[in-house]
């Protein structure tokens, strides 16, 4: 048997790539609530991947049947509510899971130097994650689906020069029809899925490569002295760590990191239990109530509003009188995410040692960011309106604010080893 395996392994290092990746990937020892994120992104990834596949068995992508298919899913196919549930819950889920993970990267600084491609395939990732939402909520051909569709689809329009022959290429006809949903269903299971999964195992590769950042933002080391050799990364810890992990910065990632990834598993299965079983229309916010009729496409909802996890972008879009000028905004406001590692200029990563105006700074962030994401959910009033001006301007300037005392900012001095 051992012959066997090893001559496997020496033809596809699998347990090699086991070991470097999962068992023995050294996971620094001050990872805290917030490193729960990545590994519940993957497994909301392959919920959703699970669901979809056995949704497309009793869903019908056409214009004249995909309503009824959906209503067939939920009453007469076998746990075809469950299935269904789990599928629109979960995508709310990966956003709220996504947001948390961003964000933790933002307080810790973790897209700095060296982790920058790292950030950059997480921003791709998320960018398709936006498309493949967006093209799924089409799929039920609901007022809501159809009619937020006609909103996106048409901002296309205001593009100088190419706008109106772009949204027609994006349409497949002259108006949103069945060609539209036939596309978006084929980019929705197939096309996008493979490329999201394909930019995970990318974020992965790139983060193995580096090294995970951690609470304290410092590079983690082994004892000095080692072999007098000084300092060194976290890399070289499997020479050392059976005997003496209590004096090195980072554990082995099995069992560690996979107890402490299984408590974050618990805890949110009893909350994405409770929506499913309890409240799957979360008081209209996963799944809204004009989605609930079929599409027509000469009665237009009293109020189009994309699901939540859009509405922050879309308050930004709104915020602005001129249609262009609000689509460029707000692709604006997606794009300075990519750059964000360039933007900040400083030599420390986490808030724990950088300035109270970088605080500061990440507070207004976040209360402009909410803000605009209940402003999107609202109808447009001028008093609204004007909100959705000041938080805009809070979300832009956070980065601004942020290159320009990013050069010299005053930081506390930096731990040698990470605090535990
Ligand atoms: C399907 C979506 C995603 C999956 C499955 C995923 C998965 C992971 C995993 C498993 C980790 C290591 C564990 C952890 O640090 O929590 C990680 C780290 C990281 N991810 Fe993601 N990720 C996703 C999306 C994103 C996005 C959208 C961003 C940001 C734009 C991002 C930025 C990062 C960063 C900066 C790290 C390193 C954090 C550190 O070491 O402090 N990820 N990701």
């Amino acid at each position: 048997m051992e012959n066997l395996l090893n001559w496997f392994e020496k033809r596809l290092p699998v347990m090699n790539a086991y070991k470097k990746h999962l068992s023995e990937y050294p996971m620094p020892k001050n990872f805290n609530f917030w490193y729960l994120f990545g590994s519940l992104a993957m497994l909301v990834l392959v919920n959703q991947l699970l669901t979809g596949i056995w949704l497309t068995m009793s869903y019908n992508p056409s214009a004249e049947g995909a309503f009824a298919s959906i209503e067939y899913i939920m009453r007469d196919v076998e746990y075809g509510w469950l299935l269904r549930y789990m599928h629109s819950t979960g995508a709310s889920a990966f956003f709220v899971v996504i947001y948390l993970h961003m964000f933790r990267g933002l307080i810790y600084g973790s897209y700095q130097k060296p982790r920058e491609l790292l950030w950059v395939f997480g921003m791709l990732i998320f960018l398709a994650l936006m498309a493949e939402a967006f093209m799924g909520y089409l799929l039920p051909w609901g007022q809501m689906s159809y009619w937020g569709a006609q909103v996106i689809i048409s901002l296309f329009g205001a593009i100088p020069v190419i706008g109106d022959d772009l949204t027609l290429w994006i349409r497949g006809d002259f108006v949103l029809s069945g060609a539209t949903l036939n596309r978006f269903f084929a980019l929705h299971v197939v096309a996008l899925p493979i490329v999201i999964l394909l930019l995970v195992v990318l974020h992965i590769l790139a983060l193995h490569e580096v090294g995970s950042n951690n609470p304290d933002g410092i590079e983690t080391k082994l004892p000095k002295g080692e072999k007098g050799e000084g300092y060194e990364t976290q890399f070289a810890f499997h020479k050392y760590y059976t005997k003496k992990y209590d004096i090195i910065d980072s554990v082995p990632f099995h069992p560690y990191g996979t107890v402490k990834d299984l408590i974050g598993v618990a805890g949110f299965g009893i909350l994405f239990a409770y929506v499913i079983f309890f409240n799957p229309e979360m008081g209209g916010y996963f799944l809204e109530p004009p989605n609930f009729e079929a599409a027509n496409p000469i009665k237009t909802p009293d109020h189009i509003a994309p699901v939540w996890y859009f509405t922050p972008f879309y308050a930004i879009l709104r915020a602005v009188p001129d249609k262009l000028t609000g689509v460029v905004l707000m692709g604006l406001s997606i794009a300075v995410l990519f750059v964000l590692p360039w933007l900040d200029r400083c030599k420390v990563r986490s808030y724990r040692y950088r300035s109270k105006l970088h605080l500061a700074n990440i507070v207004q962030f976040v209360i402009s960011f909410i803000a605009l994401g209940v402003l999107g959910t609202l109808p447009a009033t001028s008093l609204y309106t004007l909100l959705a001006q000041i938080f805009s301007f809070g979300y832009f300037m956070f980065f601004v604010l942020l290159f320009v005392y990013s050069k010299n900012e005053a930081t506390k001095p930096l731990p040698e080893r990470v605090n535990y």
